[in-house]
């Protein structure tokens, strides 16, 4: 998450909340009555007041709803809103498909401009290079509503004459949403779809050259992408270009992992001024499958110390340590349901902190602190008033050698050695000390 948000913020997005719920009216002018979404997996209830609403299935209906109720037009234009969260459809669950899924969306409002599709993207390939996970653009032109509509004649006189090998819900869209025919997963659909009439050849001139355009300001930037003309997406806002990201090895974008495209005619007919827009959406639980499927090793949180306690009394002196250097600005962590310190260190060694203060009886009465390098275990007793400045003055210093950003197996399975035996001392006199009070 923190990756992406990283990398949308250096892009200029800013980030919007929208409401989880929202009017079902918006969601069925937004994306359309008769797609899958609105059709078949919204999840609508009426409320109290009764009011028809829906769980958001995706996020672009509320921020076009938003950009109109709160005059974003009056902002400079562009307005690129991010945003993130949980969406919900009422899918057959299967492998990448849920339920609940998260989506990490991406619009740019208020700019025609080709420019503006290929900048999104850049960033959505950036996005997935920052995480290590290899993909293919999949790009496709379907231009203005009446262009298509010349397309989806010649589209229905092709699959008229096949309509008895296509599968049940192939048969209805035929009527229906004539577009979905080309994206159906069904391999004689798919089949039949390959020999289809492309709807490149029935752009009106103004979209061809959008789409060349983009096309070129994707090859200046070294993009791979993949021209694909059954790509038409199911949702039915979109205009001009739409995209796709596919893993590498997934050859039929059964599990896309982020979709999006133009949709410049959105915002007008919802009720506002007429403003192109153009984004995408993210899912990141299969994203996350990917990074799993593939090893790699998902960055750590920084953490840069690790409390520790030994005892009661020190265990409370360690919460209200710990706070401290969390408002002092350091990452810090704990884990103080543990009682020992080797399980302790085990953790800090888990999470990769670059020292770990230790707090004993000991320590408490000699108002002193025990810091530990965890790269080669030397320690060192310090003024408890002083650990602030003992610690960034370390910090510094480790921060010439950097730490790696993955964790090495060993570390994950094992904990670390016995301790040595001069700090198997300092702890068996903490231990000594801590059971000693506790008698007393
Ligand atoms: P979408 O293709 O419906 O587009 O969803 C975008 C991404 O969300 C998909 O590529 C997929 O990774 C993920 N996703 C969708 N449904 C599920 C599910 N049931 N389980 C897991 N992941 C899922 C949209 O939602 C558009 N609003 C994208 C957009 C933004 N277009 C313009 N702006």
């Amino acid at each position: 998450m923190e990756t992406i948000d990283q990398v949308g913020r250096a892009y200029g997005f800013q980030t919007i909340l929208p409401p989880i719920a929202e009017r079902t009216s918006l969601f069925q002018r937004s994306l359309g009555s008769s797609t899958d979404v609105v059709s078949k997996e919204m999840y609508s209830f009426v409320d109290q007041g009764g009011d028809h609403i829906s769980l958001r299935p995706e996020f672009t209906a509320g921020i076009a709803r938003a950009y109109i109720e709160h005059g974003m037009l009056n902002l400079p234009q562009p307005v690129k809103l991010m945003t993130s969260g949980p969406c919900f459809r009422h899918e057959r669950p299967q492998a990448g498909r849920f339920r609940q899924f998260w989506q990490f969306d991406f619009e740019t409002v208020g700019d025609a401009q080709p420019m503006v599709d290929a900048e999104l993207i850049v960033l959505s390939v950036a996005i997935y290079h920052s995480l290590g996970i290899e993909v293919v653009v999949q790009i496709n032109s379907i231009g203005t509503p009446q262009s298509r509509e010349k397309y989806k004649d010649v589209l229905v006189d092709y699959y008229k004459t096949k309509k008895r090998q296509l599968c049940m819900d192939c048969q209805k869209r035929l009527t229906k949403n004539p577009l979905r025919l080309l994206d159906c997963k069904v391999p004689t659909c798919q089949q039949i779809a390959q020999e289809a009439p492309q709807i490149v050849d029935y752009l009106d001139e103004e979209s061809r050259e959008h789409f060349v355009q983009v096309l070129e300001y994707l090859d200046e930037s070294e993009i791979t992408y993949a021209l694909n003309p059954r790509l038409v997406r199911g949702l039915d806002y979109y205009t001009r270009t739409v995209f796709e990201l596919w893993a590498t090895d997934d050859e039929t974008g059964q599990s896309a992992l982020l979709a999006g495209g133009r949709y410049d005619g959105l915002i007008e007919f919802l009720g506002g001024r007429s403003t192109p827009a153009c984004g995408f959406a993210l899912g990141l639980d299969r994203t996350v499958a990917k990074l799993q499927a593939i090893h790699a090793d998902l960055p750590l949180d920084v953490v840069d110390v690790f409390v520790s306690q030994l005892g009661e009394s020190a265990r409370k002196k360690a919460l209200r340590l710990f706070e401290d250097l969390r408002r002092a600005g350091f990452a810090v962590s704990q884990q103080f349901t543990k009682n020992g310190l080797k399980p302790q260190l085990a953790m800090a060694a888990k999470l990769q902190a670059k020292f770990v203060v230790i707090l004993g009886q000991k320590e408490i009465i000699d108002r002193t602190v025990i810091i530990r390098d965890m790269e080669n275990g030397a320690q060192e007793i310090v003024d408890a008033r002083k650990i602030a400045k003992e610690l960034e003055r370390r910090l510094e210093r480790a921060a010439n050698s950097p730490r790696p950003t993955s964790l090495p197996e060993e570390i994950l399975e094992t904990p670390p050695e016995d301790l040595p035996p001069d700090e198997a001392l300092v702890v068996e006199d903490l231990r000594e000390e801590v059971s000693e009070e506790s008698e007393s």
